[in-house]
């Protein structure tokens, strides 16, 4: 199963499993880390799931739709490595993939 290296925003660093088919922002609740409001429950249209990715892992992520764009342009913690974790699919290319919860909007 794919693991994940998880950020919280207190800076503690936690390793969980996440099940390839589910998203980022799944695994990330699943694993009881409640620090993701993820209001419309994955839906793209929120931007409450935002975390910043490990640049080594850009290559292997799906490139960023134009909705996840727009609404990262909301937010005002937007960074060069940010996404939404609900865009991101598991699978094991994503396998040790590091992310760092972004600060509440
Ligand atoms: S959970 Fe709403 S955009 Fe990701």
């Amino acid at each position: 199963m794919p693991q994940l290296v998880v950020t919280t925003r207190e800076g503690e660093e936690k390793t969980i499993d996440a099940q390839a088919g589910f998203n980022v922002m799944e695994a990330i609740r699943d694993a009881g880390i409640d620090e993701l409001l993820a209001l419309c429950g994955g839906c793209c249209s929120c931007a409450t799931c935002h975390v910043y990715v490990d640049p080594a892992f850009a290559d292997r992520l799906a490139p960023m739709g134009e909705d996840e764009n727009d609404l990262l342009d909301s937010s005002d913690h937007r960074q060069d490595t940010s996404r939404l974790s609900c865009q991101i699919v598991i699978n094991e290319d994503v396998d040790g993939l590091r992310v760092t919860i972004a600060p509440e909007d």
